[in-house]
């Protein structure tokens, strides 16, 4: 794995942690105000924008965060300033009657380098068949 690509891997590593830690502020600097996104919680609409995603910041952090685990990424640089990032998303979580599991989902990611910053700008979450 190249640095350039090491750091499209870390910066999406730190986006999943903002997330499990409900931590959004460190999720907004990540991301560009006009995200958009295919998510199963925005039940097939395409969500454009920040707030449908500070809905669940706001809920606030689960006792026991959930521990993310990026596998088998794949970066691809579409010239300089864009990146596309697909791998698969191990999420370690407590269930309703607080027993450990593991959530599976597949997902892709765009960056965007705007000006020295890189900027999520959009992601496809699914669940595997
Ligand atoms: N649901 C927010 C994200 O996956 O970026």
């Amino acid at each position: 794995m190249t640095p350039q690509e090491r750091q499209i891997v870390d910066l999406t590593a730190k986006l999943l942690a903002s997330i499990a830690a409900a931590d959004w502020k460190a999720y907004a600097e990540l991301c560009d105000e006009s995200l958009t996104c295919f998510e199963p919680e925005g039940k097939g609409h395409l969500i454009e924008g920040l707030p449908f995603h500070k809905y669940y910041f706001d809920l606030g952090a689960a006792k026991s965060p959930p521990q993310n685990t990026i596998g088998s990424p794949h970066v691809r640089f579409l010239g300089e300033n864009a990146a596309v990032i697909s791998y698969t998303r191990l999420t370690q979580k407590l269930n309703a009657e607080g027993a450990p599991m593991t959530a599976l989902a597949e997902e892709t990611r765009v960056w965007e380098k705007k000006g020295a910053a890189w900027k999520h700008v959009h992601f496809h979450r699914s669940f595997p068949s």
